[in-house]
């Protein structure tokens, strides 16, 4: 149960993570920084935080289902 807290608590601060990133992505673009080759770093900077938040978003998704298939089902005790 305490493992379900965490991997929420990182996805929901890598979310803080990756908006931040996409809004210093918007701020580049208008400083015009996609023309300078040697900063296009700067785009790749949302990459890991959604990494993260694509494996601890699936997580949170099949963990109900998970829970389910451990509970026995009303077939099973009667
Ligand atoms: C990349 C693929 C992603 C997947 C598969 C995914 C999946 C999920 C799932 C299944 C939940 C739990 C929903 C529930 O409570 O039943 C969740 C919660 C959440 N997601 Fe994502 N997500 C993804 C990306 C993102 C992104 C990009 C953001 C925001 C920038 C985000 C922000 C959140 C937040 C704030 C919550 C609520 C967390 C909490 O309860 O504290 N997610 N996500």
């Amino acid at each position: 149960m305490q493992e379900n807290k965490t991997v929420r608590q990182i996805h929901r601060w890598c979310s803080v993570a990756f908006t931040i990133a996409v809004i210093i992505d918007f701020v580049a673009i208008m400083l015009g920084y996609y023309r300078d080759e040697s900063a296009l770093w700067v785009f790749y900077l949302p990459l890991p935080p959604l990494a993260v938040q694509l494996f601890t978003g699936l997580y949170l998704f099949v963990l109900p289902y998970l829970g389910r298939r451990r509970t026995p089902r009303r077939a099973d005790t009667a």
